[in-house]
């Protein structure tokens, strides 16, 4: 049809996944933290890649907000544009791990069919989902960017949370509560990180 890709086809690099893995000495993967806004996705997708920097492993940080300065600047907050800044971030995501890249992607994704999308289009144990699971009062009480107070006050339309829904993830790998220090995620590395 006009306006997709038509008359494609794959072309296969004669370097394989398997070579840039040991190349890095580690797999790649997708950590994929999803949460309320201000539920504290940032910080710990950043404090992961130090850790994981420390330990001598590469990883990128993909982070939803950021994205949406760039590659994803077209897009609003509407259901069908947060699915394609999701699918789009997945896609993003699965091109590093294919690298060999560890990426930890952070956005909100607040569809449970879209970020489950993601995690069937991978092999089993390449998409690790982290739920932020931060009661809405906390995050609203924080407000670390002043978005939910304009969102009460009708200033944002479909804020997360408050007038748009958030589906939290069904069977995720981690469920990362009770985080309202640094100190509080302590949480250990999955195998395909070891
Ligand atoms: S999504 O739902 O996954 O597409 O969102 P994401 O790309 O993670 O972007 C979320 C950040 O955008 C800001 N923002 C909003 N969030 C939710 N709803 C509405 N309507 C909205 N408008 C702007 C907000 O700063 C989010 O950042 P975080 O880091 O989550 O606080």
């Amino acid at each position: 049809t006009v306006g997709r890709s038509t008359n494609i086809k794959w072309h296969e690099c004669p370097i394989g996944k398997l070579e840039r893995q040991s190349l890095l000495g580690q797999k790649g993967c997708i950590v994929w933290i999803t949460g309320l806004s201000g539920s504290g996705k940032s910080t710990l997708a950043c404090a992961l890649s130090r850790e994981l920097y420390c330990r001598g492993r590469l990883s990128y940080v993909l982070d939803g907000d950021n994205l949406r300065h760039g590659l994803n600047s077209d897009l609003g907050f509407k259901q069908e544009d947060r699915a394609e800044n999701i699918r789009r971030i997945g896609e993003v995501a699965k091109l590093f791990a294919d690298a060999g890249v560890i990426c930890i992607a952070s956005l909100i994704s607040p569809y449970r069919r879209d970020r489950d999308a993601c995690r069937a289009s991978l092999s089993e144990g390449t998409f690790i989902e982290v739920f932020m699971d931060m009661p809405l009062e906390l995050c609203e009480a924080r407000d670390v960017k002043g978005l939910y107070k304009l969102a009460r006050v009708g200033n944002i339309k479909g804020f997360t949370g408050i007038d748009d829904p958030y589906e939290a993830p069904l069977n995720c790998e981690f469920i990362v509560s009770d985080c309202n220090t640094a100190e509080g995620w302590g949480m250990p590395f999955p195998s395909a990180m070891a």
